[in-house]
């Protein structure tokens, strides 16, 4: 053989190695990339409690608007419009309200241990949140996750609700929520304004 092909064959052979290198690079670089983009893709619930649909509604927007699952947190005994009736002292709301120990039960099982996000919305009851919101801190894990509240009112402000939740469950990463209208844009806006 010339000396000539033999420079060839080990040209060819340098390039033929140098060709896989990049080809091997590439598909590192590639997986590296997805791998990045999973730890940033957290997974969001929107886990509410709503009487008479206010906070559902609204509830509905912000799991579409974040993509995220929804779930309501059924009472094991359903409020009726009687149970509701808070100009009567006596009505079962109020009863719970006053009551620092009442703990609504829950009639479903909610399984969050996949969400990292949890969007906790809830009708602002006497300036505060419903106790049934309280049986759901109780029976549900939520170290390690970023817990944003929300509420729905006739017009009082969330921040009561807020000192209550922090105070009741202080190694939880509570974000502050907003009170919203009951509407899309109003919802829309929130998420806008939200840093976290
Ligand atoms: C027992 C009870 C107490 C309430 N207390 C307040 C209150 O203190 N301040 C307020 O602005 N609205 C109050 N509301 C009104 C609700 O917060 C409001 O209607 C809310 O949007 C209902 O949400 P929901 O439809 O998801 O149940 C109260 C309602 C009930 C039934």
């Amino acid at each position: 053989m010339s000396k000539k092909i033999i420079l060839i064959v080990i040209a060819l052979i340098i390039l033929g190695l140098g060709v896989v290198y990049i080809i091997q690079n590439k598909e590192t670089n590639n997986t590296n990339n997805k791998e990045e983009a999973t730890e940033n893709n957290q997974k969001s619930a929107v886990v509410y409690f709503s009487a008479t649909g206010n906070t559902k509604e609204v509830s509905g927007y912000i799991a579409e608007e974040v993509d995220a699952d929804l779930i309501e947190i059924t009472p094991a005994e359903e409020y009726t419009a009687e149970d509701l009736d808070y100009n009567n002292d006596n009505c079962r709301a109020n009863t719970e309200q006053n009551n620092e120990n009442a703990r609504p039960e829950i009639a479903n099982d909610i399984d969050v241990t996949t969400y990292d996000v949890i969007y906790l919305g809830y009708p602002i009851w006497w300036g505060d949140v419903p106790k049934i919101i309280l049986t759901f801190l109780d029976n549900t894990d939520l170290n390690g996750k970023t817990v944003i509240p929300f509420c729905t009112s006739g017009g009082s402000s969330i921040s009561t609700s807020l000192n209550t939740l922090k105070e009741y469950k202080s190694d939880i990463n509570w974000i502050d929520g907003e009170r919203l209208d009951v509407s899309k844009e109003a919802v829309i806006d929130f998420l806008n304004n939200l840093n976290y």
